[in-house]
């Protein structure tokens, strides 16, 4: 049997003006896993079994265009595999569905490497991010790229649609809340949202989107020198343009407020908002009362997560 592993990602700054050419800061997140298990079949085909999601399906009985047919079935072509050997393929995840966590992602990196390793093939980091970028177009429509880059290559990045992987240094550690909404919230709804905003008024939301680059530019400053305090500011700046986007909603606002008033330096929606998680910057002192705060704020789960010195 093979295994592999990928990671969930949270976007520190700059979702969305990320689908427009502006740059963005993400980085993978160890606790959340997405696991793919694939080991010889029995019985005749290619067997997926998700029980995370109810799917038990032979591949060819999944409908075209469902993003683990279209991930396994790239695999194999890539691979060059028009006959592949009769499989079963298994597929679990600690990322919640739909949450801003890169679980689409995840699950697409880690069949991409289960099956290339079950089959005695490799592919480069850089076939994997083009597989699961692929993957990454039928659950979100126009993906700019950052979640399967995070992902695949597992370290922080600074992120620019279309441009080579590009990291950044982390002079000082730093720690962050996660807190989910619960609320299942698909990206390519959002993305899509924000596209008939962009297209109904350009000049308008060129501009939003050039302020949240300026945003981002200014935290890649904040984290590469250590001056780990300013990020507040700068997450709830972009935490305003990103409801001026209209991504956030009551529930995200509401676990934003309550971190900031339990102490947090900063806070904002992460991913592609209007429900899923929101990140908080806290000391490590305030971790916890923070987490509690927004546990009573109706937050369904926390993770604190620290950035690690990397300079
Ligand atoms: C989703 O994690 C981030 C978005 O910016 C969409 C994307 O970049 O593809 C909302």
């Amino acid at each position: 049997m093979s295994i592999a592993c990928a990671p969930g990602k949270i976007i520190l700054f700059g979702e969305h003006a990320v689908v427009y050419g502006r740059p963005a800061l993400a980085v993978p997140v160890t606790q959340l896993q997405a696991t793919a298990e694939v080991q010889e079949s029995p019985v005749a085909g290619i067997w997926v079994e998700a029980p995370d999601i109810s799917l038990h399906s032979e591949l060819t009985c999944l409908p075209a265009g469902h993003a683990l047919r279209t991930v396994i079935e790239s695999v194999f072509r890539t691979l060059n595999l028009p006959a592949p050997p009769p499989l079963r393929i298994r597929v679990t995840a600690t990322i919640p569905v739909a949450s801003g966590l890169g679980s689409g992602a995840a699950v697409s990196v880690a069949i991409i490497r289960a099956l290339c390793s079950f089959l005695g093939q490799s592919l480069s980091d850089e076939q994997v991010n083009a597989l699961a970028y692929n993957a990454e177009k039928l659950y979100h429509g126009t993906p700019s790229g950052i979640d399967n880059t995070v992902i695949t290559y597992g370290r922080p990045v600074y992120f620019v649609r279309g441009q080579p992987i590009e990291t950044f240094r982390t002079a000082r550690a730093f720690t962050l809340l996660i807190g989910d909404t619960g609320i299942p919230a698909p990206t390519r709804e959002s993305v899509g949202d924000v596209r008939k905003l962009w297209e109904a008024d350009r000049r308008q939301w060129e501009a939003v989107f050039d302020a949240v680059g300026e945003i981002v530019r200014a935290a890649r400053d904040a984290i590469e020198s250590g001056h780990i305090p300013a990020l507040g500011p700068l997450m709830n700046a972009n935490h305003a343009l990103l409801q001026a986007m209209t991504v956030s909603g009551p529930e995200l606002d509401r676990l934003v407020l309550a971190a900031r008033q339990a102490g947090a330096l900063g806070a904002k929606l992460s991913g592609g908002g209007r429900g899923g998680n929101m990140i908080a910057l806290v000391t490590p002192e305030r971790a916890e009362s923070v987490a509690a705060a927004l546990r009573s704020a109706g937050a369904k789960n926390t993770i604190i997560t620290t950035i690690q010195e990397n300079p």
